[in-house]
């Protein structure tokens, strides 16, 4: 039988053992056995090996200079897509490529600013009745404003409340279910007596329903549109110059609420929580905003540094997978086909021996190296094919948040530190915010 090199790591009887130790805090136990192990280790399920990095130079060799070799692992592609549909997200090989190249040019940089217009408005309607006063949870509030902004983005028609709360409820259980399932697999064999698979299976279907029913209801306005939405209408693939069917444009726009919806309102809560607890940084934020126009704001150096380094200290999207499709080496590493491969981006984000004063906010860093943000050390947005088709906008909406909302409020911290939640995103378990109007 070949032999491998993994890295070192965990034994089958030492992961189980510590099984309930990750469960418990899935990104403390990871950064723990780091620091025992190095910047990378293997652990042992069942059969399985997976190997754990936050070596920046094995993640590019995973996700950029050897993605070929890889894919998304069926645990997340096949399960996600049960609940998600077959979107980008959740899809491999050639069938991914396709939509990914139909997809793409409706998230270029000079689309998304056709969007501007929409994700302006929508923040400055939400900026007339924002909360001030002490002891508030500015959290449910980025997370709410978020799915506004992409709803509204994807389709430029007003949806009622009553399907506004039906759909932000079903991704929120359907998300949490999806997590628990990922996390402990051995959940699966009490689903026939608990039925809980059923009743997210029958959430998922009635979250499909819902999406048509939009879609035919957007398809049908009058009016001309300059949403996402007509913009996946209207791609046409290359070979057949035909254009999504029914179900694909559905699978679609379920991932781009599921993928956009909740990193968008956490890096927003997590940014308003570093700026509240950094008050220089914050007050600086609003001098360089204070002398700006609107159209210049994303241009603003030191509000767009600010973005990058609170998603460096606060990675959203803290980790991924892929799987080895062929055997393969990396440094003096060598692992078979099948063998799992873990990208911890908060750990590579938070590592002192490639970032000073890692733990520090420190925006300036951005600013004084402007090729930071595009180094192969940063993966807010993960990296290479596979990197997030939404991080134009994203970036878009967080700089027009920014900039509306500190013209008029200014925040305080209450000195409670977030804890960190990391669920299939890292959320704060709240963000404690003293929020004022300025004079
Ligand atoms: C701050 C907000 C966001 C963060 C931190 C984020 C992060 C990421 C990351 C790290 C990936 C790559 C995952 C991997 O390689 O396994 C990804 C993929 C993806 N993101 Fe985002 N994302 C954000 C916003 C959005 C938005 C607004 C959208 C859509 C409107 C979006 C849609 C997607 C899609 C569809 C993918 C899958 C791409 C593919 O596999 O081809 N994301 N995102």
């Amino acid at each position: 039988m070949k032999k491998y090199n993994y890295p070192k790591g965990y034994s089958l009887l030492q992961t189980t053992l510590k099984t309930s130790e990750f469960l418990k805090h899935p990104i403390n136990f990871i950064t723990k056995s780091m620091e025992q192990f190095g910047d990378t280790y293997t652990a042992t399920v069942g059969t399985d090996k997976l190997i754990l990095t936050q070596n920046p130079d094995f993640i590019n060799h995973i996700l950029r200079e050897n993605h070929r070799n890889y894919m998304r692992s069926d645990i997340t592609a096949k399960r996600g897509a049960q609940f998600f549909g077959k979107g980008l997200l959740f899809s491999n090989g050639t069938y991914w490529l396709k939509q990914r190249r139909l997809i793409q040019p409706a998230f270029h940089r000079k689309k998304i600013k056709g969007l501007y217009g929409n994700i302006e408005k929508t923040i400055a309607d939400y900026l007339l009745d924002f909360p001030t006063g002490e002891d508030i949870d500015i959290y449910p509030i980025m997370h709410d404003l978020s799915f506004r902004v992409l709803i509204k983005s994807l389709f430029e028609i007003d949806l009622s409340k009553e399907v506004m709360a039906e759909l932000n409820q079903i991704f929120g259980e359907l998300s949490d279910f999806l997590m628990k399932d990922v996390n402990m697999p051995i959940r699966k064999i009490f689903y026939p007596f608990t039925g809980e698979e059923r009743t997210h299976l029958k959430k998922a279907k009635r979250l499909r329903e819902i999406i048509l029913q939009i879609i035919n209801e957007r398809k049908s306005a009058t009016g001309e549109f300059s949403d996402i939405l007509d913009m996946l209408i209207h791609s046409k693939y290359e070979d057949t110059g035909e254009s999504m069917t029914e179900e694909q444009l559905i699978d679609e726009v379920q991932i781009l609420i599921s993928a956009g919806h909740e990193t968008t309102g956490n890096t927003l809560s997590w940014l308003m929580y570093n700026l509240a607890a950094h008050p220089l940084s914050q007050q600086k934020l609003i001098r360089t905003i204070d002398d700006a126009t609107i159209d210049e704001v994303m241009k603003n150096d030191y509000l767009r540094a600010c973005i990058h380094e609170s998603m460096r200290l606060f990675t959203t999207s803290w980790t991924s997978e892929r799987v080895a499709i062929q055997d393969d080496t990396f440094d003096s590493y060598s692992y078979p086909k099948g063998t799992v491969i873990v990208p911890f981006f908060f750990g590579v984000h938070r590592d002192h021996t490639r970032w000073e004063d890692a733990l520090t906010f420190k925006p300036e860093r951005f600013v004084e190296d402007e090729k930071l943000a595009k180094s192969k050390k940063y993966f807010p947005f993960g990296a290479g094919p596979r990197m997030c088709i939404g991080n134009s906008f994203a970036l878009a909406e967080i700089s027009y948040f920014l900039f509306s909302f500190f013209k008029s409020y200014t925040i305080q911290n209450t000195a409670a530190i977030p804890e960190l939640m990391p669920l299939l995103t890292l959320r704060p378990n709240e963000v404690i915010l003293n929020i004022k109007k300025r004079n």
